[in-house]
């Protein structure tokens, strides 16, 4: 049998694919509010601010490519049982060829009912003032906001407790639950972390730190893994 391998990402896996992370020097927080594009009470106010942010982020991320991180986790697939959970929006882990992702705070690339969570549609176009679901209220990003509920995460928490290692790359790891989820991981499972920004690692034990950016860290770490794949 496989050895089971989970995959935490964040934005920083996306920014050698030219997508700006979020609490970088000129990350997306710097320049928008949190409240105004990302949260419920900025879409009560203005609909059309919020509109217009997603809708930027989708025609940037149809211009932009899976890059080697992306591509060599999919890889990995080839000798381990390997389940990707993503806090990113992106479909880059999609594009790079895993085949088992979680998008613990949704889709981009989708739509969805302001009525109705479970009416989701794929949606790689702009979505307008005036698209509507089939019960007739407007099209939002599908995206879990500040202050929204993360229903994913009941998907996410049984693949990290059962996994034999544990991956994370490119998350500033402040988000919850997300950044909770290597609490449930075994003790005894290998665990690496891949970021080249990290002031102060996660007090979780056995936690390996790999001080790279994602393209290189990835490919170091899979090296290392597939001449482990027997052990
Ligand atoms: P952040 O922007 O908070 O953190 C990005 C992390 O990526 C930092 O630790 C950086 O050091 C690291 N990083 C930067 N460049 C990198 C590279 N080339 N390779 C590897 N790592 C790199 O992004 P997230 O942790 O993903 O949620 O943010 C979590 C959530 O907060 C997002 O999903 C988003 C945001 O608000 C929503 O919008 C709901």
């Amino acid at each position: 049998m496989k050895k089971k391998i989970a995959v935490l990402t964040g934005a920083g896996i996306s920014a050698e694919s030219g997508i700006n992370t979020f609490r970088d020097s000129n990350g997306l927080w710097e320049n928008h509010r949190i409240e105004d594009v990302a949260s419920p009470t900025g879409w009560a106010r203005n609909r059309q601010l919020v509109l217009d942010f997603y809708n930027q982020r989708r025609r940037q991320l149809l211009n932009c490519q899976p890059n080697k991180a992306h591509i060599l986790l999919a890889e990995l697939e080839k000798e381990y049982d390997v389940t990707i959970i993503t806090q990113n929006v992106d479909d880059l882990h999609e594009r790079g060829g895993s085949t088992k992702i979680i998008h613990l705070h949704g889709e981009l690339l989708k739509a969805r009912s302001s009525l109705d969570e479970e009416l989701i549609y794929h949606w790689p176009n702009d979505i307008l003032e005036g698209d509507k679901c089939e019960k007739g209220s407007q099209l939002r990003p599908s995206i879990v906001w500040f202050g929204e509920a993360v229903p994913k995460i009941e998907d996410a928490i049984p693949v990290v407790l059962d996994a034999d290692i544990i991956i994370v790359i490119g998350t500033s790891l402040v988000v919850y639950p997300a950044a909770g989820l290597l609490h449930f991981s075994k003790y005894e499972a290998e665990k690496w972390l891949i970021d080249p920004n990290k002031t102060h690692l996660p007090a979780i034990p056995n936690l390996k730190f790999i001080n790279d950016k994602a393209t290189t860290g990835v490919d170091h770490l899979v090296k290392i893994l597939m001449n482990n794949r027997n052990n």
